[in-house]
Parts: C-alpha cells; structure tokens; sequence
C-alpha cells in the first residue's frame, strides 16, 4: 500500500516537473543558453592551467612582488617543487612575513627576499648588483608586480 502511495506521488511530481518544462521551454531554453556561453567564456578568458607535478630542484627563481598575492601562490608552489626562491618586494616587513608564511606552506627552507621597489631604477640597479653577487645563476625570473600608483597592501 505505502509503495502505491509512493509511486503515485512521484508521478505526480514528475508530470508537475514536466508541465513546468512545457510551460517555460523558452525561458529554460535562454538561461541554459546563457549559461553555456558565460561558462566557455570564463573558461576561454582563464585560459589554461598547469597540473603538471614536474620538480624544478636546483632551479633558482626571483619573482617580483611575491609577497602578496598571486605572486606568493606561485613562490608556495615552486618552493614544492624545488626550487630557491628568492621574492623582490618593496617592504622587507611584508616581505619577511611572507618568507615565514612561504616556507611554512611549502615546507621550504630555501626562500628568501631582497628589496627591491620597481618604481625606483636606483632600486632595481641595487637589486640587480645584489643578485649578480650572490647568486650564481637565475632560471626563471617572474615579473609579477604590479607597477601601478595605490597604497601598498595591507601587511600579510
Ligand atoms: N588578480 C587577478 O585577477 C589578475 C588577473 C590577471 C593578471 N593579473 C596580474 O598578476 C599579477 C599579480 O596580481 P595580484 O592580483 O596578485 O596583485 P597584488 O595582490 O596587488 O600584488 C601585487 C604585488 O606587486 C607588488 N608591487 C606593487 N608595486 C611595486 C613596486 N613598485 N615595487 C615592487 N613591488 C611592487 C605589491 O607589493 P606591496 O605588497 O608592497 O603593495 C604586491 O606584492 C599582476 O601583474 C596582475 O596584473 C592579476
């Protein structure tokens, strides 16, 4: 008896899901439409992305503005794979904050900062001396950092 019950309320149901298709085919025809087109246009404007788990051990890599940011997502995860990471940033507070957040997240010890501030050359020649002295080589350099005229970012 209690299978009767089910059966008939859920033919019920399923005859109430079919006259709202019925009466609404073209407004669910739009939104799905709609959707489809916003959905491959995120996706074409994301574009690709790397899933790959390749070790970059021994590769040593500067990315400028890795304190914060996309820029400190990308130092945490080539610290994973390996790398010495060296991150270029204005502040040498937010700067050494993220060296301790970069090393805790990849369980690296190999990250370190140097200051640098893109809006002044005398900065970047400073820079570019420092890392001529103490490193020996640069495999990646990454230019992240966004040279635009704000108040810096709050501390991380
Ligand atoms: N977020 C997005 O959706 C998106 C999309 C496409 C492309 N991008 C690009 O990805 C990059 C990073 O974006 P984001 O969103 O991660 O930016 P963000 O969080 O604003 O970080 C920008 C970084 O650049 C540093 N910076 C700014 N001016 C500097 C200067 N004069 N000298 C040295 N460092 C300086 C900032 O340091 P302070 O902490 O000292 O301010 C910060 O570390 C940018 O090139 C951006 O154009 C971002």
């Amino acid at each position: 008896m209690y299978d009767g019950v089910i059966l008939c309320a859920a033919m019920e149901y399923t005859e109430v899901v079919q006259n709202f298709i019925l009466d609404h085919k073209i407004g669910l025809s739009v939104a799905v439409s709609v959707g489809v087109v916003l959905w491959g246009i995120r996706r074409y404007v994301k574009g690709p992305r790397y899933y790959g788990k390749r070790r970059i051990d021994g590769k040593t890599v500067i990315i400028t503005g890795g304190n914060t940011g996309i820029g400190k997502e990308t130092a945490i995860d080539l610290a994973k794979r390996g790398a010495k990471v060296i991150i270029a940033c204005r502040d040498m507070t937010r700067g050494n904050n993220a060296v301790d957040d970069i090393k805790r997240l990849s369980g690296s010890t190999n990250v370190s900062v140097v200051q640098l501030d893109l809006a002044s050359l005398k900065s970047v020649r400073k820079f570019a001396e420092e890392i001529h002295k103490t490193e020996k080589r640069l495999d990646i350099l990454i230019n992240n950092a966004v040279m635009c005229e704000k108040a810096p970012s709050k501390p991380v």
